[in-house]
């Protein structure tokens, strides 16, 4: 069985996919040991590592270094890599992206757009590198939309995500990611197609969830999206263990 029958087998059994991001070795072998589906080595890495303001900074060059660092701790769950902005500007370029990400490590890539971009989709799939989507509010266009807003209240706007879904689908994603869709879209997009749709701020509707690890565990407590209910205080953790260190090394 191919990626894609499997990811469209557990959505026809209802069962729920599980995705969260890593950039790195011990994090990556840490939820790798938990049993999730899929580590996304995400673009975020951009902000939550690099300390970019966004994601439009990161390269391919860091998406390749965090992509093997990933790699090295992996042994059973998917690893999907994110293709930085601009590195799919055309079907020959994202082609030559995804194969590089492959080379590092990752059994699928991600790049964000439907409709917009589905020749560069065509090009990934065709050359047999299975391919996971990214709809709704694209982080990547954050400077252009002015803000991380959420998509999909209107009619308008939902007909247009239902038509990016189905058009993804349809070139052979095996499963969409829907960021900060607004619920009842979310729902009726997961409804309308065979491949799991896996949201982020997207409600409980859809077939899987994906998150920023750094946000689950509280590991980047200067911002936190509102949809978030992290798990952990990880931040406060090493501030303890910060200070402590600290006061034991000055008291001598
Ligand atoms: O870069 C990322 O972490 C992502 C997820 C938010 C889906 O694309």
């Amino acid at each position: 069985m191919n990626l894609t029958e499997k990811y469209r087998e557990m959505k026809r059994r209802g069962e729920r996919v599980t995705a969260l991001t890593a950039y790195d070795y011990p994090t990556a072998r840490l939820l790798d040991e938990s049993g999730l589906d899929i580590i996304l080595v995400g673009d975020s890495v951009g902000m939550v590592v690099l300390g970019y303001e966004d994601t439009t900074e990161v390269t391919l060059d860091e998406m390749v270094h965090h992509t093997r660092a990933v790699a090295r701790g992996v042994k059973r769950a998917l690893i999907v890599a994110d293709m930085p902005i601009h590195s799919y500007d055309t079907p020959e370029q994202s082609l030559e992206t995804a194969r590089t990400l492959v080379k590092a490590g990752a059994q699928a890539v991600k790049l964000e757009g439907g409709v917009s971009h589905l020749r560069q989709i065509e090009a990934i799939v065709s050359s047999g590198i299975p391919f996971m989507a990214h709809i709704g509010m694209l982080p990547q266009s954050v400077r252009e939309e002015g803000g991380y807003k959420v998509k999909g209240r209107t009619l308008e706007q939902a007909e247009a995500l239902l038509h990016d879904a189905r058009a993804v689908e349809r070139a052979g994603a095996f499963s969409v990611v829907l960021e900060i869709v607004a619920p009842e879209t979310a729902k009726m997009i997961s409804q309308a197609i065979a491949i799991p749709s896996i949201g982020i701020g997207s409600g409980k509707e859809c077939d899987g969830q994906i998150l920023v690890t750094h946000d689950l565990i509280g590991f980047f407590p200067w911002f936190t999206p509102k949809f978030v209910a992290p798990e952990a205080k990880v931040a406060e953790q090493i501030r303890q263990a910060a200070r402590a260190f600290v006061a034991r090394t000055r008291r001598g």
